[in-house]
């Protein structure tokens, strides 16, 4: 059973599909063990409680310095045992520990076809602004291993979505969740949990 966190900052729909697929057999041999965010108010946390599901809250406000909460994460990460973490929507400065000490047991979900509209200052509805502004045709979503380049770990899936002359970014968001992330983020545990996914030389495998 490969043992799962999943950490989180706000509304957690990712989490949700993560949970129902889990509750519908679809991924196997996987258990959600806790559920962290770093925002007390994350409706995730209300999913995971909703659930059954251990739930942690852990800010960087509440501690002196960067350090001391990347101390804090990284025990808390351990207690759990965990064979697998899961960024969905944690938008948070990541522990450098946490590349060395869960080299490729890391994953995280980006809603742009990467390696467009990702990188520093790429996240939620700015990843879709800068697509719009840009004018591409195309998006879609990014499931990655995590190392200590922001967006920069070996892709493992990636979905494209189609975008619409009159979208909005809050549109092309939505449909972004709905046609891509929600359904890659399971599909990538499901992988790792069946013991599919190899990393070599930098790249993801899947066999
Ligand atoms: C998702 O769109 C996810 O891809 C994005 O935050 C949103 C979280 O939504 N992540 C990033 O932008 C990371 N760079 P959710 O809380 O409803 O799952």
């Amino acid at each position: 059973m490969l043992r799962v966190g999943v950490c989180v900052s706000g509304g957690g729909t990712n989490l949700q599909a993560i949970i129902d697929r889990v509750q519908d057999g679809t991924i196997q041999n996987a258990s959600i063990e806790v559920v962290i965010s770093n925002n007390k108010n994350a409706y995730a946390l209300e999913r995971a409680k909703q659930n059954g599901i251990h739930a942690e809250v852990l800010s960087p406000r509440d501690f002196d310095n960067r350090e001391a909460f990347h101390e804090a994460f990284m025990n808390l990460l351990d207690s759990y045992e965990l064979d697998l973490v899961v960024l969905a929507g944690f938008l948070v400065i990541l522990p450098p520990q946490l590349f060395e000490k869960y080299e490729n047991r890391v994953i995280n979900i980006h809603p742009s076809l990467i390696p467009s509209f990702c990188g520093t200052g790429y996240y939620g509805l700015k990843v879709h602004e800068g697509a719009l502004a840009r004018g591409v045709k195309l998006t879609g979503a990014t499931v990655h291993f995590v190392n200590a380049e922001t967006d920069g770990g070996p892709i493992l899936l990636q979905k494209a979505v189609e975008i619409r002359h009159d979208d909005t970014p809050e549109i092309l968001q939505r449909r972004v969740m709905e046609e891509a992330e929600w359904v890659l983020l399971p599909q990538a545990i499901n992988l790792i949990a069946a013991g599919k996914v190899s990393v070599v030389d930098g790249k993801a495998i899947i066999h």
